[in-house]
């Protein structure tokens, strides 16, 4: 099987024993306070021989929070659960960061359990519905302006969040720019329709983002930050149009930061190469992902297009998913009734191959 999967690499500080990357996967299985339970102890742990984990999306402050039972990472007691998930992994030979998300408008209000202010760049509502705690698709909250004088308190929010990931022992954080959340609602025109310097033209629909970041290395060193973006990708209202025009620039400027990683959600985009235009931006590893194979992601390390590659789905049921590859083994599917619900069920009951 492709070896090229199997040799080591450094993204920053973040040394991999491979370059098989697990793919950040929200599954909604967090505990009261939004606390990391013993079942996500043992469903990272379980895969502990990716080269690395991007954990599920963590929000960084109660306010990020949209999604049902997803955990945070801005009390004492989360930190101290995701330390149990943190020392599991490293004892196991694993590497982890946590992805920081904070949902902006993309927010059903009673997935929260606590009465907040849904914000984003505008008062512009996510047009499309998300899974309410019933898991029914229910319409997202309106959303309020951020105001300019809010935004210093929203970036020490993420540099704190990073500074508590570190503390709870992960190797670093991920930095959600994608899939329409709120960095990504900053970027996008669709979302962002502020008139003063965090909106219009696109050094302004950066700025946010780049503070954040900045903050973020400051906290706690570049080289254990690193950040995903997928260009082009429509999912909670993105306008999709022209994403070479926001992408180049961002990542560019991104780059003088000197970060561990950009990880990318590749749409395959008809109009625009995606991985060509992030290497001519941005100096550092980049991370590919989407619907790749342990074959065509071969083909991307093997040609220089990455340095490592992630899997998302194939990880869900196949918690050895490098053993198999490794070994030509054939892989599970993913039961999805059970993505978001059933406690052990889907979630840490798929079996390792039993070769
Ligand atoms: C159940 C599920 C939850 C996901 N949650 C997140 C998330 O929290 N953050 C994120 O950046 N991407 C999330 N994604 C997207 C995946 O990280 C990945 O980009 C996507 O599954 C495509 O990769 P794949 O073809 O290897 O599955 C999620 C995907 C799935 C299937």
């Amino acid at each position: 099987m492709p070896s090229s999967l199997f040799t080591p690499t450094a993204l920053g500080e973040i040394v991999l024993a491979n370059r098989v990357v697990m793919a950040p996967m929200t599954r909604d299985r967090a505990g009261p306070g939004d606390v990391p339970t013993d079942l996500m102890v043992e469903y990272y742990a379980q895969r502990a021989s990716a080269g690395l984990i991007v954990t599920e999306g963590v929000q960084p402050s109660a306010v990020g929070k949209g999604y049902w039972r997803t955990p945070g990472i801005h009390s004492e007691e989360q930190i101290i659960g995701w330390r149990k998930v943190a020392d599991a992994v490293h004892a196991r030979g694993g590497r982890i960061v946590m992805q920081l998300m904070h949902c902006g408008r993309v927010v059903v209000a009673a997935n929260r359990g606590f009465d907040a202010d849904v914000i984003a760049p505008s008062a512009v509502p996510c047009p499309t519905q998300v899974p309410g705690p019933d898991g029914v698709p229910a319409d997202c909250a309106a959303p309020r302006a951020i105001t300019v004088d809010e935004i210093p308190a929203l970036v020490a929010e993420y540099a704190q969040a990073a500074r508590n990931a570190v503390a709870a022992g992960m190797d670093g954080v991920e930095l959600h720019c994608a899939s329409g959340y709120l960095i990504n609602q900053f970027l996008n025109p669709a979302s962002n329709h502020r008139t003063d310097e965090y909106g219009g033209p696109v050094e302004n629909r950066i700025r946010f983002p780049i503070a954040v970041l900045q903050a973020m290395a400051e906290a706690i060193g570049p080289g254990r930050v690193g950040f995903r973006i997928s260009p082009g990708n429509p999912y909670n209202g993105m306008d999709r149009s022209d994403p070479a025009a926001t992408f180049g620039p961002f990542v560019k400027a991104a780059n003088a930061l000197g970060l561990a990683y950009l990880h990318v959600v590749d749409m395959g985009l008809a109009d625009c190469d995606t991985l060509n235009l992030l290497r001519s931006n941005f100096d550092g590893p980049i991370i590919a992902n989407n619907n790749l194979k342990a074959e065509s992601a071969a083909v991307l390390l093997d040609t220089g297009r990455a340095e490592a590659v992630s899997f998302g789905r194939a990880f869900i049921a196949n918690p050895d998913l490098v053993e198999r590859i490794a070994a030509g083994a054939p892989l599970a599917k993913p039961d999805y009734a059970l993505l978001y619900t059933g406690e052990e069920r889907g979630y840490t009951d798929y079996p390792a191959w039993a070769g």
